[in-house]
């Protein structure tokens, strides 16, 4: 699977990526991730990616041409099944969205800044606009690092232990239910009996008592 991020600030999304599983996905060719600096695609003499809003009011907001000249170069190297928008506007991200974009092949990611893009980006090339929450950040890049990360674990081959992902909290719709390692007692904190009798089929169905208690006294809405 390929992503290709476009920002004005490649350099935050030098790190996010290069390590542990995301690092381990790219080097076993399961993943690849391209960052593209959108001023790069700028035409004029001072390279500038933004512009006044018409209308008047606060902020700049990100023009159109060097988001083309991008998308259209990268469409013009292979097809994209996605170009996604990340923006506080957008559907909340959430497993099932995760779930999907994971069977994609190419998808591209655009970040906004300042006042946002022009709409006429969004109405041309954006098939998917995406928010990681109900709250504004800076710009379109770490939701961009956290989409990905999301994505990229579920890819079949990524994580060593393939049942993994399928036991994430929110995969089966439940949160997770409490884990423990050693030592058996920390301080009188003891680890409940139940995890160290051996006995499977006991400890299957406290996790998932567990897991029931636990999203239905913190997330009540996932069990609706
Ligand atoms: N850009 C700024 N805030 C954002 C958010 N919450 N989700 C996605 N993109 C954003």
């Amino acid at each position: 699977m390929r992503f290709d991020i476009i920002t004005v600030l490649p350099g935050l999304l030098e790190s996010p990526f290069a390590h542990s599983i995301l690092l381990r996905a790219q080097k076993k060719g399961i993943s690849e991730i391209y960052v593209h600096n959108l001023r790069d695609y700028a035409t004029n003499k001072q390279k500038s990616v933004d512009d006044y809003p018409y209308g008047g009011g606060s902020g700049m907001v990100m023009s159109i041409a060097p988001f083309a000249a991008c998308i259209e170069k990268l469409k013009s190297e292979r097809e994209y099944d996605e170009v996604i928008f990340m923006t506080p506007d957008g559907e909340t991200l959430n497993q099932p969205i995760a779930n999907q974009l994971s069977t994609k092949k190419n998808i591209i990611i655009l970040c906004g800044h300042y006042k946002g893009i022009d709409q006429r980006i969004r109405d041309v090339y954006v098939t998917r606009e995406i928010s990681i929450g109900d709250y504004v950040l800076s710009g379109g890049e770490l939701p961009a690092a956290v989409l990905v990360d999301a994505v990229v674990r579920l890819i079949p081959g990524v994580l060593n232990d393939e049942t993994s992902a399928l036991s994430d909290s929110f995969q089966d719709g439940l949160l997770d239910a409490p884990i423990y390692t050693r030592p058996v007692d920390w301080n009188g904190h003891k680890v409940p009996d139940v995890l160290l009798s051996g006995h499977a089929a006991e400890i299957e169905k406290w996790r998932f008592e567990q897991a029931v208690e636990r999203t239905k006294t913190r997330r009540p809405d996932l069990l609706d």
